[in-house]
């Protein structure tokens, strides 16, 4: 059934207080609750709904009295409990199954753990109760657990602990903050603690802790010092607290997504939290930072302000990844390091939010529908999100956007929000009026602003025109136009920022300024321009827009080495390297199949721009690796009308061979100087060098230069890092070395018993190419799904290496015998059998099938179809199957 954001209705009845008693056993484990239930004044119905799946009752008291038959009924996956007219007791005690719980979603297990994850709907796996984000409680929870079982947590603070009598052990903990159900927690096994005590800002000291299995023990580290960062930069950008005496990690290798804020008591991913320079590259040390933090920061965003409806995700989700880019952004530092997280995060955007806002999933970033709100935890909701805040921070400023946001954080503290509360405390803060900024949230689509300018020689003016059109929709009002920030600046020929003098306006304001566009089409006037300006538009990426805009490709050599903002000097880069992208196409398909298609040169200005971004000292090592890296082929895919992956694959093969074969001294120089010598650090600043150094060493390779590849092969051998020894198997397997098979080969026997680096052995291989002797990659992947190292069940094996697979977009998957289309059939199939989260993820794989070239878009719709053709299918995959094929 559909849910529509319109259709909200406040809950008729609260619940003020539960007390949960879990017996855990394996296939068996009794849920014993008992709740005060407080109908509400104002309510329509004295029947109490609680939710339910997949759970079995085995009694029902109400107000201390065995339950009657007449008095409640079970409706659908609903129980209602008729006659709730005054505060009452209610006590029900379920049966669940933790063991075969595969969808990981409730109470389930990982090994001999009993893990949670309730976020969205999975309370009601657990037991009967209204849950929903906008009924808040106070817990109290007694967990009665095996005598082995060392660790046994829940949300808040722990009350007691101790010995039954008849040898298991028990704890009881207590959350003092009334929370929703989807921020429960619980977990017990046998899990060891790295822990520290710290003292907060207001004066309280707090336990931090990071528990995981024993063999994990000594991983926990990196992610102690992220946390402590987090909590420093949460307590000096914003005043805000650790509210709570303790604040828990656990790390499970069992998790649908990357981790959870449950309120005191996060539960992590293990790829998200585990790190040593054995197990993690400079990558994953920066992403666990990050998600440390974004967890942490959820603990004001998200638990202490929560959401009213599953349509608000946003709220907390779109914020708090803000939060996050800004923290990470902090712990970077220098500006250049900045504009590197800020380069990468739109790009992010671009290769996985856009082509969702093209396509049959488009949302606003406040959903107006859905059937499984599980399908919404989409780049719309997050990324698009976070862009969305970040426009308010670049409307009002910092202090505005922290004026704001404590607004907000005051109002509607220990409160279910919406997105528009967000808005009118940021509005009425800053006493601005953004009703039209409101459109944001109700309208999908990425916004395209074209810009044209004109510069009067005579007059000395520029004059500057945008015009924005939005995605309209079928059976929808037109789209109208929006608020859209767009921070500018203009070069002079010597290549410096002119000072801006808006005309009308008594003085210039800076080199660079945010113009607020609010029209379908809007012009601007700037005075005093003397020389052939150049413009720099949509500096910092001030808005989540397309700017088109017609560049020479002489202006965008000039822009990318002048340009005094580093995003958009490396916009200007990734312009004039699509453009060259563009141009290689064009001349290949005027060649035929066997007509000399790699004697197409890449043209020399571009080397030449290449070559000199390269040799800039000035810029960081992080910095021009994150430049001159070239494009990944999704990347380049979702910029051209009609996606062809053979031919993507053909021109990037070709144009990395050309570069590494025309600048073979300016990367072979780089290589040598970009050695880190010593112990390895995951610094940004010596992680830039590995980074630069790989992208060297990655274009020498597909040159075939056989110093590079001894020099691969030496630096798998001898790194003393992953990050070293990762980017060694992937050059090779990308470039197709002669020694990739080898180097393949030691890392499987390297890496075999630490689950983290087998998972990325995996997504090695979806990289393969095809070669004439050997199995089709299809073969390969699917022969390993009967590897010893994966393991059927777990997520993050079907990601590493089906997930990654598909999701490369490269030839070997898109096939024109379609054998990759049947492996996603069967995969997607197969997962949907115990877990419809994961498996409709990978169904959407092929949603954008229309974008395609015709005779594999043809068979993709085929297989689509035939996907849809099962009876059985779980309502997660029907809906995204429904709406590839009949765009809604
Ligand atoms: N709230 C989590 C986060 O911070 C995501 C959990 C989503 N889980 C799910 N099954 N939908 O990103
Ligand atoms: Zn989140």
């Amino acid at each position: 059934s559909i849910v529509h954001c319109e259709d909200y209705a406040a809950p008729d009845h609260n619940v003020e207080s539960i007390h949960l008693t879990f017996d855990l056993v394996p296939n068996q484990t009794t849920v014993t609750a008992r709740m005060i239930v407080i109908p509400k004044d104002d309510r329509k119905s004295d029947d109490f709904v609680l939710y339910r799946d997949d759970v079995s009752m085995t009694y029902l008291k109400i107000g201390g009295k065995d339950s009657l038959p007449g008095q409640y009924a079970f409706v659908a996956d609903k129980l209602i409990i008729h006659d709730i007219s005054e505060p009452t007791e209610i006590e029900i005690q379920t049966r669940i199954n933790p063991r075969t719980n595969l969808q990981l979603s409730g109470l389930y297990m990982s090994r001999n753990n009993y893990i949670t994850q309730c976020e969205a709907e999975g309370f009601r796996r657990i037991m009967y109760f209204p849950d929903r984000p906008d009924v808040l409680a106070k817990y109290r929870v007694v967990i009665h657990a095996p005598k082995d079982y060392k660790a046994l947590l829940s949300n808040g603070n722990l009350m007691e602990q101790g010995e039954l009598l008849d040898g298991r052990n028990y704890a009881i903990w207590d959350d003092p903050f009334p929370k929703p159900s989807y921020l429960f927690a619980l977990v017990a096994g046998n899990f060891v603690a790295q822990e520290e005590t710290i003292k907060l800002a207001n004066g309280k000291e707090a336990l931090l802790q990071i528990w995981t299995e024993p063999s994990n023990q000594g991983k926990t580290d990196f992610a102690m010092q992220s946390l402590i960062k987090a909590i420093r930069w949460d307590e000096e950008r914003f005043g805000l607290n650790l509210d709570l005496d303790r604040f828990m990690i656990v790390a499970t290798d069992d998790f649908n997504m990357g981790a959870m804020e449950n309120k005191g008591l996060n539960i992590f991913n293990s790829k998200c939290v585990l790190a040593d320079s054995r197990i993690a590259t400079d990558e994953d040390f920066a992403r666990i930072e990050s998600v440390i933090a974004h967890e942490y920061f959820h603990n004001w965003t998200g638990d202490r302000v929560t959401c009213r409806d599953w349509f608000q995700l946003s709220l907390k989700e779109g914020l708090t990844v803000f939060r996050e880019q800004e923290f990470a952004a902090d712990m970077l530092g220098t500006p250049s390091a900045r504009a590197v997280k800020r380069i990468q995060d739109v790009r992010y955007l671009r290769t996985n939010q856009f082509p969702e806002d093209a396509g049959p999933m488009a949302h606003p970033i406040r959903p107006e529908s859905y059937r499984q709100i599980d399908n919404f935890y989409t780049t719309t909701v997050y990324e698009k999100g976070a862009e969305v805040v970040r426009m308010y921070q670049t409307l009002f400023g910092k202090e505005g956007f922290r004026r704001g946001l404590l607004e907000y954080i005051n109002r509607f503290d220990g409160t279910a929000a919406t997105c528009s509360d967000f808005l009118t405390a940021m509005e009425e803060s800053n006493g601005e009026d953004l009703s039209q900024f409101e459109l944001w949230y109700s309208q999908a689509g990425t916004p395209r602003v074209s810009v044209s300018s004109k510069w009067d020689e005579n007059e000395k003016t520029l004059t500057l025109t945008l015009h924005q059109s939005n995605r309209s929709f079928p059976g929808r009002a037109a789209p109208k136009p929006l608020l859209i920030p767009v921070s500018i600046g203009i070069l002079g020929d010597d290549g410096k920022d002119i000072e801006l003098q808006l005309q009308g306006e008594d003085n210039p304001d800076g080199t660079t300024r945010t113009l607020l566009f609010d029209q379908q089409e809007q012009t601007w006037v700037f005075e005093n321009i003397n020389s052939r300006p150049i413009l720099s538009i949509g500096r910092g990426y001030s808005a989540p827009v397309i700017f088109d805009i017609e560049y020479t490709k002489d202006q965008l050599a000039f822009l990318a080495r002048n340009d005094s903002d580093l995003f958009n000097r490396a916009e200007a880069f990734d312009r004039l390297t699509l453009l060259m992208i563009d141009q290689y196409i064009l001349d290949l398909q005027k060649k035929g199949p066997n007509q000399g298609r790699d004697h197409i040169p890449v043209s020399e200005a571009y080397l030449f721009t290449f070559e000199d971004i390269l040799n800039d000292e000035s810029l960081s090592p992080a910095y021009r690796a994150e430049l001159l890296k070239f494009p990944d082929e999704n990347y380049i895919a979702e910029h051209r009308i009609l996606i062809e992956p053979a031919l993507v694959r053909e021109v990037s093969d070709q144009i990395r061979k050309k570069i590494g074969t025309r600048l073979r001294a300016t990367l072979e120089d780089k290589v040598q100087k970009m050695a880190t010598p010593g112990a390895y650090r995951p610094n940004p600043i010596d992680a830039g060098k590995r980074a630069l150094k790989h992208v060297c060493l990655g274009y020498l390779a597909f040159a075939d230069n056989p110093k590079a590849i001894q020099q691969i092969r030496a630096l798998y051998k001898t790194a003393n890092n992953l990050t070293d020894q990762l980017a060694a198997l992937k050059i090779s397997v990308e470039a197709s070395l002669p020694i990739a098979q080898e180097l393949l080969n030691m890392a499987e026997i390297e890496w075999q018993r630490e689950p983290l680096l087998m998972n990325k052995w995996l997504t090695l291989h979806s990289r393969l190419r095809h070669s004439r002797e050997q199995r089709t990659v299809v073969e390969k992947i699917h022969a390993l799904t009967l590897h010893g190292s994966y393991q059927p069940k777990n997520p993050n094996c079907i990601y590493s290496l089906l997930y990654a697979f598909f999701r490369s977009g490269g030839p070997e998957f898109h096939r024109p015998d379609g054998m990759g289309y049947q492996l996603w059939v069967n995969s997607v199939l197969s997962t949907d059998q115990f877990n419809p989260q994961v498996a409709a993820r990978l169904a959407r794989v092929l949603e954008n099938w229309r974008r395609y070239e015709p005779s594999l878009s043809r068979m993709m719709y085929k297989a689509l179809r035939f996907v849809n053709s099962h009876r059985e299918l779980s309502p997660d995959v029907r809906e995204i199957i429904e709406n590839a094929l009949y765009e809604p």
